[in-house]
């Protein structure tokens, strides 16, 4: 460590600052069941301020110096007379001046903490984009990366009477990031899910998963139990509507337990859920779970048995007017125009939706592909960014996996076909096998345009292939995408994760003008005319359900959105496209 000279000034001669908030990782080992327990929001008006040169963190505003030996300190920050913004919210959506800001913010507020004879309290953040640094009554409690997926810090014997929270989110992009630098959709920032505390006995249920036992003909629910603060004891398990009272030992933390059952089949025409309730001591988690099969069977997709067609559409996380932190009447009325257009599968596109979209899809019968946003050119080679996906990945698995609605998890979008990035990609792959055997594993594959085949190496570590293809819009020659097909003999199902066309709503023209409604429709019909016939074709989720923000798109008719939605982005205005899928959804 070199000298540092006498005039050595920290928070302004030290370029390498962040180093000091490494130490404390917030990542999926931290995850603790959070289903139908009571939870103390912290929403609302949390002081803000937009930190552009990360002062807070080189200076340590959070440990609130503002007096030495007696004699106050001039201070650069005053917490509580800052503006006001909403958590959750993204920044871009709260203030006009905000919009494009990327860079460090501070989210603060004071809140009161009353025991109630909890032993154990944690904070949850529902999710924060991209990364958060989190401080609590002037310590440094952690950190974690990843813009979709929810952290939980424990703060157990660290809160007074009355308390302040600090957190400093930045949703700069990086070339390491998951995503990388350079995506297709617009970079939000800011404590967007809720912000909650959870009161916890010494020892709870840290996790428990609930599935049916794939392969057991509908007759074996498998139930894990994972405890926290008790080495070993019982858990009761209990599915009243289906008469199951099932006791199971818990030893060095862990427990499971395969119980006979035969419960009603969740399905998209029939979602049916079962109240089920966990105990382990005072401790008690409640959850409304599906029981559903999903699996393959060489080139077809089988739902409890039955081949199913996933009749879908893809969509992004966003709204107008809250940008990512969507509303629920939001994703109830995106699920709604699914429905609509006789969709029973969406996909969820680039990265972990809000946990609500998955619970809401459950209640109205909705089959769901969710992704982490491994996206286009990640750092294929950085180990680091490697345990990012991977982490995230994990947070998501362990967030959703009780939900029937998910049956696919994808492990990432368009990634060329290298040599490192199949490396990534596969362990990947495996890893969400090895945590959740239950569900598909798939990824949104690009196609050899050159040779008109589908021949991505990593297909062989997926249970169904996604492939995204532009045959008459990126890709002008139509026919080519009939030679596609016939040059394919893939084993196993492959689902169009993505075919599509801007168009700019209500902007009308001829069929060979791009940009209008008139191209889109035509470019649909053609490929639905083809797809329809592709045997091992089953199933599609066309890009995108409605037009989105996107900072690459500035040809005058996209106007800074990707305007390949069938509906306009504030879904008042259905493309004539819209009524393609509806009407060939309708056949199947
Ligand atoms: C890609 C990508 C999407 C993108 C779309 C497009 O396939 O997966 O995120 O928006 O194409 O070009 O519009």
């Amino acid at each position: 460590m070199t000298e540092k000279p006498k005039n050595f000034v920290r928070h302004i001669h030290d370029p390498d600052y962040e180093s000091q908030y490494r130490g404390k990782p917030i990542d999926h080992r931290s995850m603790i069941c959070d289903r139908g327990r009571d939870k103390e929001s912290l929403n609302g008006w949390w002081n803000f301020g937009i930190d552009q040169y990360d002062t807070c963190l080189r200076a340590r505003w959070f440990e609130e110096k503002d007096t030495e030996d007696g004699r106050t300190l001039p201070v650069d920050y005053s917490f509580d007379e800052w503006e006001k913004i909403r958590v959750p919210s993204c920044w871009n959506t709260e203030r006009e001046r905000y919009f494009l800001y990327e860079g460090s913010a501070i989210y603060t507020r004071k809140f009161r903490y009353v025991p109630r004879g909890e032993k154990r309290v944690f904070l949850k953040f529902g999710a924060a984009n991209y990364e958060a640094k989190v401080f609590l009554n002037r310590e440094y409690l952690g950190f974690h990366k990843g813009g979709s997926t929810p952290f939980y810090v424990e703060v157990t014997g660290r809160l007074q009477p009355q308390n302040r929270i600090l957190v400093v989110v930045n949703n700069t992009r990086k070339r390491t990031g998951v995503p990388c630098e350079n995506t297709d959709w617009f970079n939000y920032g800011g404590l967007y899910r809720d912000v909650e505390l959870i009161r916890l006995p010494a020892a709870f249920i840290k996790d428990f998963s609930v599935h049916l036992v794939p392969g057991s003909g509908f007759s074996k629910i498998r139930v894990t139990v994972t405890v926290d603060g008790a080495d070993s004891g019982t858990a009761a398990f209990a599915i009243e509507e289906l008469g199951i009272r099932h006791s199971i030992t818990v030893t060095g933390g862990f427990g499971s337990a395969e119980i006979d059952a035969r419960p009603g089949l969740w399905s998209p025409d029939n979602p049916k859920l079962y109240d089920v309730r966990l105990t382990f001591g005072e401790d008690e988690v409640r959850d409304r779970i599906g029981f559903r099969e999903i699996r393959v069977q060489g080139a077809d997709i089988l739902l409890n048995g039955e081949k199913i067609y996933l009749k879908g559409i893809s969509a992004h996380e966003e709204s107008v007017k809250n940008g990512k932190a969507v509303s629920e009447d939001e994703i109830r009325e995106n699920f709604r125009l699914a429905k609509e257009m006789n969709c029973n599968f969406m996909r969820l596109a680039h990265y972990p939706h809000t946990e609500r979209a998955a619970q809401i899809a459950d209640e109205i019968g909705l089959l769901l592909w969710e992704e982490i946003p491994v996206f286009w050119a990640i750092e294929f080679e950085n180990e680091e960014t490697y345990q990012d996906a991977e982490n995230q990945l994990t947070e998501l698995v362990l967030r959703d996996r009780n939900r029937a609605s998910v049956i696919i998890w994808s492990v990432g979008n368009e990634n060329a076909d290298t040599d490192a990035r199949y490396r990534f990609m596969s362990r990947l792959a495996r890893r969400a096998k090895e945590l959740d055997p239950s569900r598909l594993v798939s990824a949104a594959c690009m196609l050899d345009h050159v040779n008109h085949v589908i021949d991505d190496r990593l297909a062989a570590e997926l249970d169904v292939i996604g492939a995204n293809q532009y045959y008459g819009w990126y890709q002008t020659n139509f026919d080519d995408l009939i030679r596609l097909f016939d040059n394919s003999k893939p084993a196993k199902p492959v689902i169009i994760s993505e075919f599509g066309a801007d168009a700019k709503p209500g902007h009308r023209g001829t069929k060979d003008e791009k940009g209008t409604e008139d191209c889109q429709l035509d470019i649909y019909r053609k490929q639905v005319d083809v797809l329809r016939r592709i045997p091992y074709v089953k199933g599609m989720s066309p890009w995108i359900l409605y037009d989105f923000r996107c900072p690459r798109r500035l040809h005058f008719t996209q106007n800074y959105y990707n305007t390949k939605g069938l509906l306009s982005a504030d879904k008042t205005h259905k493309k004539l496209a819209f009524d393609v899928m509806r009407e060939f959804y309708a056949q199947i």
